[in-house]
């Protein structure tokens, strides 16, 4: 089965086309961080924009680069929600008129499911269920994977995304957007025990994190040293700050997986291309005998394969949209 998949929910446009879920032919990404990097953040209006500008030529490159002719295609997949509302509706309505004229079914996907996927991909033998730690920029979650479609999230950060933390730490220290692979790279020849940052325990629940009060401390510490004329190991600070949210994550991720009785965990989002938290993540795996999925990075930020592979499950599962599909900023998984 043929499917084109449509992605668009931040600052990617990407058009994939994979075959029955798993087998990528081609995934083509349109990164805007460039048009982003002169305001240090993703502006919705530009994205949008640009989104409009690239996708039909991205998906007509993705055909041509596929080998097919699009009516080879079986079916359509599109990110649906979350994401900025503006930028997703590109993709939805995109998505909804080739649907349409090519005469062959709509498949709505999740965004964070569609992360999740994504090792899919990069390990044929995965199947549910397990453990997925799904971290990107804007969402940080725990999720029982317990089927291809049938998914709980079982904790969740109460503030900000983990890699929103790591954005925020970037552009105090005045890297460039997108910053956590540029806080990743400076952590790397830094000291972690040097600065003392915090690690949050919410009330409540267990397995939910938060990441705000460790975005203020750092906030606090940059403009102390400022203020003070003093000058700051921007190193050492990278990567204490990557040690506490790897420390926020990978030991919660391994306790519930244990509650659970799983043996496998995955770990999916532009996030999981972390450094620190990958060696954290595959020394805890190793030391609990537990099996850790992580994907390449190639697969762990925004792309349109792994929307989709999670499309391809979908539609096994019957899910289908029809001309009223809407975009949301929001939805539950
Ligand atoms: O999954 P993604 O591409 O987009 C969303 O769906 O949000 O994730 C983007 C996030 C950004 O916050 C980016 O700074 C972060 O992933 N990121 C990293 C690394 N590479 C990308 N954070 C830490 N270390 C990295 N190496």
């Amino acid at each position: 089965m043929l499917i084109m998949s449509i992605e668009s929910t931040c600052d990617e446009t990407a058009v994939a086309i994979t075959r029955n879920g798993r087998e990528v032919l081609t995934d083509q990404i349109f990164s805007q961080a460039d048009l982003h990097a002169v305001y240090g953040g993703v502006v919705p209006e530009i994205a949008s924009r640009s989104h409009v500008e690239v996708i039909s030529q991205l998906a007509q490159r993705a055909v041509d680069a596929a080998g097919i002719k699009k009516t080879d295609l079986d079916a359509l997949a599109v990110s649906y929600a979350p994401g900025l509302i503006g930028a997703v509706l590109v993709g939805v309505n995109f998505a909804k008129s080739a649907a349409l004229a090519l005469g062959i079914p709509l498949i709505p996907v999740h965004h964070i499911k569609g992360h999740i996927a994504a090792n899919y991909i990069a390990f044929p033998e995965l199947e549910p269920p397990f453990l997925c730690l799904a971290i990107s920029g804007g969402n940080t979650m725990l999720v029982d994977v317990r089927g291809y479609t049938d998914m709980k999230i079982l904790g969740s950060t109460r503030d900000d995304a983990a890699g929103e933390c790591f954005d925020k730490t970037a552009r105090v220290l005045g890297l460039p957007y997108p910053g956590g692979k540029h806080v990743d790279r400076l952590s790397q020849s830094g000291d972690d025990k040097k600065y003392d940052l915090p690690r949050a325990h919410v009330e409540g629940n267990p397995y939910d994190m938060s990441f705000s009060g460790l975005k203020t401390a750092v906030v606090n510490l940059v403009h102390n040293a400022e203020q003070k004329g003093e000058e700051l190991d921007r190193e050492s600070l990278c990567a204490s700050f990557a040690r506490a949210v790897s420390e926020s994550l990978v030991p919660r991720t391994m306790t519930l997986a244990k509650e659970l009785g799983y043996s496998r965990i995955a770990v999916a989002g532009g996030v999981a291309a972390n450094s620190r938290i990958r060696a954290d993540f595959a020394a805890a795996a190793e030391r609990a005998g537990v099996e850790l999925f992580v994907p390449p990075l190639s697969l762990c930020g925004d792309n349109g394969a792994m929307i989709g592979c999670q499309g391809y499950y979908e539609f096994l599962a019957g899910t289908r949209a029809g001309s009223d599909l809407n975009a949301y900023a929001n939805m539950e998984i």
